[in-house]
């Protein structure tokens, strides 16, 4: 099958996939949930993934089903689809509950696992770059909903892409309360000046992307200095080069920000080689995984 949906290990197509209205997922966003992409039938740094859910689930105190089952069920799913390149997103939310917000009342979690087949991103995204709006909205403090936490309530960042779209933009990046830059509604950002590469640190309020993670290394391994900081505004305008990473698009170049271009509005060497760069430690670490 094309899509395949898995319902606390039960599998079927979209027309026969159900969750109760009454389950808090739906009710509040009260879940979490992963993105994870297979290349050629091995699911990308599924570990860290898994690590990453496990921590959200935890700090929502949200019980997970045990890891190898659910690690069996989406190899499963995967499997149920006809493709080797697929798009998989696991959601466990706190389950069906009466209606009250008190979380102590529900005690049965549901598991969703969803795999489709991997849409990428237009090759024009990387060959001419996008632009992002910095939206008036500001991204969640992590006083109040820690953007670390992978939940399933995504209104703030629904609610800056909408602004982002409607003013024809393909993004937003948000900034935070005191008006240094977070992250985009989907992915985080890294920009390059003179060389060196810098991505907002994790204090600044954003999700520890594992894509970012793993840029890291590569740039360690490639001798590119990359430092998390603190990014204003200004900075990031005055960039040689920004940049949108996450695992369904890789590194993606950011060639305006507001309608300014970034340097002189076309993407830049520093993207394209980090790409590159991960393509390469993409395909070194799929050879180690075990073929799903
Ligand atoms: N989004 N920041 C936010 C808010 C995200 O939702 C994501 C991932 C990232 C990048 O994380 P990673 O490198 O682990 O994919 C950063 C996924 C792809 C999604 O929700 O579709």
């Amino acid at each position: 099958m094309p899509v395949a949906i898995n319902i606390d290990g039960e599998i079927g197509g979209p027309e026969e996939s159900f969750v109760s209205v009454l389950d808090r997922g739906f009710l509040y966003g009260d879940s979490v949930y992963e993105v994870v992409r297979t290349y050629d039938r091995s699911i990308f740094a599924f570990e860290e993934h898994m690590d990453r859910l496990e921590q959200s689930a935890s700090r929502l105190g949200i019980a997970l089903p045990e890891r190898d089952w659910l690690c069996l069920q989406v190899d499963a799913t995967i499997r149920a689809t006809d493709s080797t390149d697929c798009y998989c997103r696991m959601i466990v939310t706190r389950g069906p509950g009466p209606l009250t917000l008190d979380p102590t009342t529900a005690r049965t979690p549901t598991t969703v696992i969803i795999a489709k087949p991997y849409e990428p991103f237009p090759d024009w995204t990387y060959e001419e770059g996008v632009k992002v709006l910095v939206p008036s909205i500001r991204r969640t403090s992590r006083a109040s909903l820690d953007p670390a936490i992978k939940s399933g309530n995504y209104l703030n960042s629904v609610l800056a892409l909408g602004e982002a779209k409607a003013g024809g933009y393909f993004d937003a990046l948000m900034l935070d309360d005191k008006g240094f830059v977070t992250e985009a509604t989907t992915s985080n950002v890294f920009i390059a000046r003179r060389g060196t590469l810098f991505t907002p640190a994790l204090e600044y309020g954003l999700l520890a992307g594992v894509t970012r993670g793993l840029l890291f290394e590569v740039c360690r391994e490639a001798g590119i200095a990359c430092e998390q900081k603190e990014i204003s505004l200004n900075e990031l305008l005055s960039a040689d080069e920004v940049m949108l990473t996450s695992t369904l698009r890789e590194v993606q170049p950011v060639v305006r920000v507001n309608g300014n271009p970034i340097a002189d509005g076309r993407p830049g060497p520093v993207s394209a080689r980090l790409r590159a760069l991960f393509r390469e430690h993409v395909t070194r670490l799929i050879a180690k995984a075990p073929v799903r």
